[in-house]
């Protein structure tokens, strides 16, 4: 009998993300905007999408400031099929390719079923979950094309842990986790990777729009020092980076020290 093959050692190499063209929705602010640095750091070309132009064009500046590649803003309400359309086809015109779609756009909102405001909860399924879904149908068909990309879904660890008050976020988190894990079936087979990044306390603006009661954090947070959007983008980027044949399909990042939710 021959000697056990090891297939230890340094594997295939990383991906490299230099020159690779990425969209980033929810990129004016928190998770969004870390992201879109650290992709443009290495290099990679950025797509900024938001409603907020201001913020997005003083993004682009200071990314383009400190010498990293390219970006294109892009005004889009991810609820809106016609600016979803327009984001993907404005990007792919401008570098001819789509390689990375980092799909963040969200919000929360948290309080007892009964007292809940239907406007709100309607903006915000339409922005997590129907958002989403127009998000991703748009986005993939030029990584199907192609047959390479990776898809970067941004649920919540709402997305895996129920909360009273939590009935509509962790709603439409659950339901961002169940589309991200169907589309990894469906496109997997095609080259194309999807991971879902699943978050716990984060601080960004979510918790001024989410209108929080002083007491929420600390009592999730019961004395763990919350995370920071560039905890999430390091994570963003090691499931980039991964060898071709490497899908992380799920990343849960959460304080050290948290245990609610
Ligand atoms: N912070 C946390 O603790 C936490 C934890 C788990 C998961 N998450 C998830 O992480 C994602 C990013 O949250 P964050 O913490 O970075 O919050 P954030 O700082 O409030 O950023 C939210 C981003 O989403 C964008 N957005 C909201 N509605 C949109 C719409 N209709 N169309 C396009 N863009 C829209 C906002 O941009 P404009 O207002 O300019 O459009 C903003 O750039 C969300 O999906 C959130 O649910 C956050």
């Amino acid at each position: 009998m021959s000697g056990a093959q090891t297939t230890a050692g340094q594997g295939q190499p990383l991906t490299d993300l230099r020159g690779q063209v990425a969209i980033v929705t929810g990129a004016s602010s928190g998770i969004g905007e870390a992201v879109a640095e650290a992709l443009a750091a290495r290099g990679a070309r950025v797509t900024l999408a938001a409603r907020r132009e201001e913020r997005l064009r003083a993004l682009a500046e200071r990314l383009e400031g400190a010498g990293h590649s390219e970006t294109l803003t892009v005004r889009c309400d991810v609820r809106q099929p016609v600016d979803v359309r327009a984001m993907v086809q404005r990007t792919v015109e401008r570098w001819g390719q789509l390689d990375i779609l980092v799909a963040n756009a969200g919000f929360g909102w948290r309080g007892p079923l009964v007292d809940g405001d239907p406007q709100r909860w309607k903006d915000m399924l339409d922005t997590n979950v129907y958002g989403l879904l127009l998000t991703l149908k748009y986005g993939v068909s030029p990584l199907l094309e192609r047959q390479r990309g990776h898809v970067i879904v941004l649920s919540s660890v709402a997305g895996r842990v129920v909360t009273a008050g939590g009935s509509a976020y962790c709603g439409s988190k659950f339901a961002a986790s169940a589309i991200a894990e169907a589309l990894r079936m469906e496109v997997g087979s095609r080259g194309v990777r999807v991971t879902t990044i699943e978050p716990g306390v984060v601080i960004s603006e979510f918790q001024r729009v989410a209108e929080y009661p002083p007491e929420i954090l600390p009592n999730m947070l019961k004395g763990a020092e919350p995370l920071v959007p560039a905890d999430i983008a390091r994570a963003v980027v090691y499931a980039l980076e991964q060898p071709a044949h490497v899908g992380i399909s799920e990343l849960v990042i959460r304080p050290t020290g948290q245990t609610y939710p």
